[in-house]
């Protein structure tokens, strides 16, 4: 687990310095390789400005006045993830900070305050500057946690209003927003998507436990990500946790996950996961199962599916596999018409496509 400095006193914790103290050309804001982060944000991010900008929207207005919340960009159930800055005591800003910046360069890496002026030192080494306070974002399992806060869940009221669902996926995420960065070599797509399901997973059941009621669609998709989940190491092939059934198994399952990622995730995972996933279109055909759960399920497979697929390392094989997802992904496409017998179908087609196991 990150520790978010909550429990500090506001005036203690760390302080936001604002998006423009990285900004200067010889720091972040170049148009070199090196230093050009600031500049890859500010013109190409979708989270510079652009979150902001969803909540002066009329789609926000009609939200915000469904939950008489007046205006958008001034309440924190939406700032919160949108213009995240909104929300921080004003004890910890300092007046460069814009608001309207919407998700900046502090709300991923941490705030600035106890790290700006060491974390330029040609002796700091990444984990100096972790041990000053910036997030150690190389870390699959610390980013997750940093992504994941904004989404994936989203409160049933919000959602009836009108929001989007969310769904959490790291690889595919991490892929789409522009980069500013360069993977480290231990990049591993697979491993991201792990990652990223896991900790959905966790975010999910907290969630739960805290709805008074929960909905029938919150119950299914949290169901659907720990059948996934349950799903992927059928063989016992894998030291992964794969028997989670609680919020209790599920936040061991997590914690066991941080170990995993550092010390035994190897590349043939990837392929161990894809094969078992692919295996089970059987459940698809099992009639017991109500149709809104086999479309969730098969949702969140998909997904999987296509990520580990990328992750192959034989290019060609996953080329292979391109025509059989895009049946699986136009499959998954609106859920009230899902269809788990046709789906069964594609996904044991994917199966018999799979390139031999090494
Ligand atoms: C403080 C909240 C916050 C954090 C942290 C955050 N995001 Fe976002 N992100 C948003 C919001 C809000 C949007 C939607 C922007 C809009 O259209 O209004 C978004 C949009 C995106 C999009 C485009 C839409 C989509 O879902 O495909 C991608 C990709 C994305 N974020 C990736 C990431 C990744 C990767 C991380 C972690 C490294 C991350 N985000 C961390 C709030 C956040
Ligand atoms: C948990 C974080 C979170 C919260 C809280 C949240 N949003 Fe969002 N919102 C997002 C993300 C992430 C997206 C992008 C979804 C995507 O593109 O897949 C988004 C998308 C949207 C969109 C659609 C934007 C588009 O271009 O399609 C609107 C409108 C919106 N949010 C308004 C609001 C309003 C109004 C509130 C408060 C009632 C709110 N949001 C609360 C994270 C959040
Ligand atoms: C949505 C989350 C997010 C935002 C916003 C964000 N970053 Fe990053 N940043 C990341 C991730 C993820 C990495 C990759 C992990 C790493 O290399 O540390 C990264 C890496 C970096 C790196 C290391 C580059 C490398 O190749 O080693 C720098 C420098 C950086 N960011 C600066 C910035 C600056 C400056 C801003 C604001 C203008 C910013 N970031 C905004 C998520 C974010």
């Amino acid at each position: 687990m990150i520790l978010f400095a909550f429990n500090l006193r506001a005036e203690d914790a760390p302080k936001f310095l604002g998006a423009q103290s990285c900004a200067t050309s010889g720091c972040h804001g170049g148009a070199d390789e090196k230093n050009k982060q600031y500049t890859v944000w500010a013109k190409y991010d979708v989270h510079h400005e652009r979150p902001y900008a969803t909540l002066t929207t009329a789609r926000s207005e009609r939200i915000a006045e469904t939950l008489k919340l007046g205006n958008p960009t001034q309440a924190a159930r939406c700032t919160v993830c949108h213009a995240p800055m909104q929300t921080v005591p004003a004890a910890r800003l300092t007046k460069a900070v814009k608001i309207s910046d919407g998700v900046s360069c502090e709300s991923c890496h941490g705030p600035a305050e106890n790290w700006i002026r060491s974390h330029t030192r040609e002796d700091y080494t990444h984990a100096d500057r972790v041990n000053a306070g910036m997030r150690d974002l190389k870390n699959l399992y610390v980013r997750a946690n940093t992504c994941v806060a904004c989404h994936q869940n989203v409160d049933a009221d919000i959602l009836a209003a009108g929001h989007p669902e969310l769904i959490f996926e790291l690889d595919g995420q991490c892929v789409t927003q522009p980069k500013h960065w360069q993977e480290g070599t231990n990049w591993n797509g697979g491993a991201a998507w792990y990652y990223g399901q896991l900790v959905a997973l966790r975010e999910m059941s907290w969630q739960l436990s805290k709805e008074k009621s929960p909905t029938e669609n919150q119950i299914n998709r949290w169901k659907s990500l720990i059948w996934l989940m349950n799903s992927t190491n059928e063989k016992k092939e894998l030291e992964i946790p794969s028997t989670l059934v609680d919020v209790g198994s599920v936040q061991q399952a997590t914690d066991g996950a941080v170990k995993y990622f550092h010390d035994l995730w190897r590349e043939k995972n990837n392929r161990l996961i894809l094969s078992s996933l692919a295996n089970t279109s059987s459940s698809f055909r099992d009639s017991l199962i109500p149709q809104p759960l086999h479309g969730r399920r098969a949702e969140r497979l998909v997904l999987a599916l296509d990520r580990l697929t990328l992750a192959l390392p034989d290019a060609k094989a996953a080329e292979a596999l391109r025509p059989h997802l895009k049946k699986l992904f136009a499959d998954v496409q609106s859920l009230p018409d899902f269809n788990p017998a046709a789906f069964a179908d594609h996904l044991a087609e994917f199966q018999k496509a799979l390139p031999a196991a090494p």
